[in-house]
């Protein structure tokens, strides 16, 4: 009986062991910048987000020309510390998104975020996920990475800090939950 009740204890020692040891191996890194996609080229910026193809069914809630189902773009985005275009680069979203959802206004991002500055110069993360631009906060899977990024995983959130319903230009902050 009392040999039995000591295992038990050993047993919970060693669960207890292993999850710090699990908790020491991985370490949570967060990470935030902002993504500039200017679909509409302005007298400041050129366009970095670019309509390869044309979609069938407008999609509803869609304000000026609505994006179709179907539709599929490519991107080269800046990234950058702050919303504003004009602080220090962080690296590009590159990558592309079609309009995969019949009955929503919503994309299918397929991005890597590749960083050209600082101490993950030359890394970059794999994102994919559903983004429904309109909702407050996506949450976008990172599915891998290469570099200082090797085997990372996490997620994304992803907010929209300024978009125009005319231009289709937008500024998305995105912060980043990292096990690497
Ligand atoms: C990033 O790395 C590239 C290639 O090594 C180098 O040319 C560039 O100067 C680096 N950029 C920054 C901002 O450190
Ligand atoms: C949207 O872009 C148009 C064209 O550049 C501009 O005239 C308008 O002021 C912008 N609207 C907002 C809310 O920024």
């Amino acid at each position: 009986m009392a040999k039995s009740k000591l295992s038990t204890v050993q047993l919970q020692l060693i669960t207890v062991s292993m999850a710090l040891a699990a908790a020491a191996a991985t370490t949570t890194t967060h990470l935030r910048f902002y993504m500039h996609d200017i679909v509409t080229a302005t007298a400041e910026s050129p366009a970095t987000g670019v309509r390869v193809a044309r979609g069938t069914t407008p999609l509803p809630g869609d304000p000026g020309t609505p994006a179709r189902f179907g539709d599929m773009h490519v991107i080269d985005d800046p990234l950058t510390e702050g919303p504003d275009a004009a602080s220090p680069a962080v690296g590009r979203a590159q990558g592309f998104y079609p309009f995969a959802d019949q009955q929503q206004l919503a994309v299918i991002f397929s991005l890597n975020i590749v960083f050209t500055a600082g101490k993950h110069n030359g890394s970059y993360l794999v994102v994919n996920g559903k983004d429904a631009f309109f909702d407050e906060v996506r949450e976008l899977a990172v599915i891998g990475g290469a570099g200082r990024f090797r085997g990372a995983t996490g997620y994304a959130l992803l907010r929209t800090h300024y978009f125009n319903s005319t231009t289709k230009n937008a500024v998305v902050k995105i912060d980043m939950y990292l096990h690497v």
